[in-house]
């Protein structure tokens, strides 16, 4: 983590005009400098650089940015990255916060240990006869060993005294490879078992599991929860077959260790495994990132079914139109390593090609039955009950659609089968028509998309945050504020936290955030110069309207209340809100009430 002070230091010091003339060049236009846009192909100028707003922005393809944002997106890193790159370009020293030094200094020696386990597994498969051939009846050559540096823990209670001197290391426990029993007794938790090791992002061995040569229980075992493995952040085969990704632009996503180095060795290469668990939201978030298309592969059982109904849910809330997500059920009983051996590459390859299908598609299969029944307990759909049924079945995963368009087609699919309009199905959702213009994108979380004076509050704020010290924070009530982003804008506000020099820096301050989308399309709809008079009779105007919002709903809560009897202290409350409500007047009314 890079402190947040830091970032607006950096973004106060680097000037996005200079950044951006680095690597594209600039024509003074106005106020602003326009260029031919560097992140779509175009022949008129479209891209824009604003150094009052420390603002970057493409009328063509709505890429935007801060200095920050511009590094990340051109030169495609990530965001520590472009902090780092920028920071040197004017002699900062970028500070890591302290917790994390702490914490990284903790975890090194650990990662240590754990590489030197996966040499000595090494070292030992290679001298024992009976784990190489295994590995060999199943078919791993000794370079796909090696990929995935593939070892053998031996039999015995403390194998791993050869390689580390000092078992009785406490961190020998702290990273899981050694188990301290009841009677104090210390010994290897892996024995007798061929090891896979788990890498992370960077490479660093971070767990192991070893699977039982024959049979035995449990087949395989994993190295628990440690400060280094996090269960549900992994993902088995991830470093190895990051290039594959790259080059095929597409991400099969399968269940077991040995799927993923049973494909390698058949030359299928962009592979990962969830290793049993679930794929959870933040994986998907990850691959999506490094991949245009996912495909999950499940074996035809029930686990595997069950798994299949966790990804597609899992994905909801992460999908973007323009990325696919498919669900491949594996025929016959086979998993994709048994099959792979059976029928060739080609035949794998055409069953990722041709053989999976759409989450959309198998969305709408599921929410034909009650979750978690088999096929054969459909709902009735020529019966109004069982259509209704469906309606239900669907309505909280039609809520957690993040993809406008995607949503939008596959309510309509739904609709269709339920026999209901399309709007009549997004009414009872709670779900947001697709409109042209800016609201466009969905707001996933049942909340709505702010109303027009809320926009218009947050673009003035965005736009004059010293204005704030004007805002009645009693006002940004979530009650009262629909926009989650307002909230969340005041609260930052309030707590002196809100950057003020840029929109650049709010966009930085939002990184992260939910509401990251929200503020970057309110500011790219703001580039251009604004006239500062008209802003101030609008900034007036919201919070008139905002008090009479409040006054009308404290009304309505005192009505509610009057059912079961006034007390004569809400009676007068209420008498003195219903003069307030007259005398704004009908120009600062239409409240909610
Ligand atoms: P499977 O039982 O499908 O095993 O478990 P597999 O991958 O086909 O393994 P082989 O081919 O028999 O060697 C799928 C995954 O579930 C996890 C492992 O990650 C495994 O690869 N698993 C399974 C465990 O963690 N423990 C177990 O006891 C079983
Ligand atoms: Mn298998």
């Amino acid at each position: 983590m890079i402190p947040e002070s830091f970032v607006q230091e950096l973004l106060a010091r680097v000037d996005i005009v200079d950044v951006v003339e680095r690597y594209v060049p600039l024509r003074k236009a106005g106020a602003n400098y326009s260029a031919c846009c560097p992140f779509h192909s175009e022949k008129t100028p479209s891209f824009t650089v604003s150094p009052s707003k420390q603002f970057y922005h493409c009328f063509g393809c709505g890429a935007h940015g801060s200095a920050i944002g511009f590094m990340m997106q051109h030169a495609g890193i990530g965001f520590i990255e472009a902090v780092e790159d920028l920071a040197s370009s004017v002699g900062l020293q970028v500070p890591h916060e302290e917790r994390n030094r702490a914490e990284r200094a903790k975890k090194a020696p650990l990662t240590e240990l754990m590489a030197r386990a996966m040499r000595f597994y090494r070292e030992q498969l290679k001298v024992s006869e009976k784990a190489v051939d295994y590995f060999k009846r199943r078919g791993v050559s000794g370079e796909i060993a090696a990929k995935f540096g593939l070892g053998y823990a031996p039999d015995g209670w403390q194998g791993l005294e050869q390689a580390f001197p000092d078992y009785a290391d406490q961190a020998l426990v702290e990273c899981g490879l050694v188990i301290v029993n009841d009677q104090g007794r210390r010994y290897d938790r892996f024995r007798d078992r061929v090891m896979f090791p788990i890498l992370d992002q960077r490479g660093n061995v971070i767990g192991f599991g070893g699977r039982v040569i024959g049979e035995g229980e449990p087949k395989y075992l994993n190295s628990p929860e440690t400060p280094l493995f996090e269960k549900g952040r992994e993902l088995y085969g991830l470093p190895q077959a990051r290039k594959a990704i790259q080059e095929t632009n597409c991400v099969i996503v399968v269940e077991g260790y040995m799927d993923v180095v049973g494909l390698a060795q058949l030359g299928v290469e962009n592979v990962v495994a969830s290793l049993g668990t679930a794929t959870t939201g933040h994986n998907i978030h990850r691959l999506l990132k490094q991949a245009g298309r996912i495909v999950f592969c499940f074996d035809r059982d029930s686990a595997g079914d069950r798994a299949a109904r966790r990804a597609m849910e899992n994905s909801l809330e992460h999908l973007e139109d323009g990325k696919q997500i498919d669900i491949l059920q594996m025929p016959g009983n086979q998993d994709p390593d048994e099959y792979v051996r059976e029928h060739g590459r080609e035949a794998f390859d055409g069953l990722i090609t041709a053989g999976a299908t759409r989450l959309s598609e198998y969305l709408v299969r599921e929410v034909r039955k009650p979750v978690g029944a088999s096929i054969d307990q459909q709902f009735n759909l020529a019966t109004a009950e069982g259509r209704a049924q469906l309606v239900q079945e669907a309505k909280p995963l039609l809520q957690r659609i993040s993809a406008p368009i995607l949503r939008v087609q596959i309510t309509k699919a739904v609709a269709d089968l339920a026999r209901v309009s399309q709007a009549e199905l997004e009414a009872e959702c709670g779900l947001k028509p697709l409109t042209r213009g800016r609201h466009a994108p969905a707001q996933t979380k049942q909340r709505p998309a702010p109303s027009s004076v809320e926009h218009k509050l947050l673009e003035i704020l965005l736009h004059k945050p010293e204005w704030s010290a004007r805002l009645p924070l009693n006002l940004i009530d979530p009650e009262l504020i629909e926009s989650a982003a307002l909230t969340a804008i005041a609260d930052a506000i309030e707590h002196g936290e809100l950057p003020s020099g840029g929109f650049g820096l709010m966009l930085e301050f939002f990184r992260g955030t939910p509401h990251e989308a929200l503020i970057a399309e309110i500011v790219a709809s703001m580039v251009d110069e604004v006239d500062l008079g008209a802003l101030e009779a609008v900034f007036n105007d919201a919070i008139a309207h905002l008090r009479q919002v409040a006054i009308s709903l404290e009304i309505k809560r005192l009505s509610d209340r009057a059912k079961g009897g006034l007390s004569l202290e809400d009676r007068q409350r209420l008498t003195e809100l219903l003069a307030q409500k007259r005398s704004a007047g009908p120009s600062a009314g239409g409240g909610a009430v």
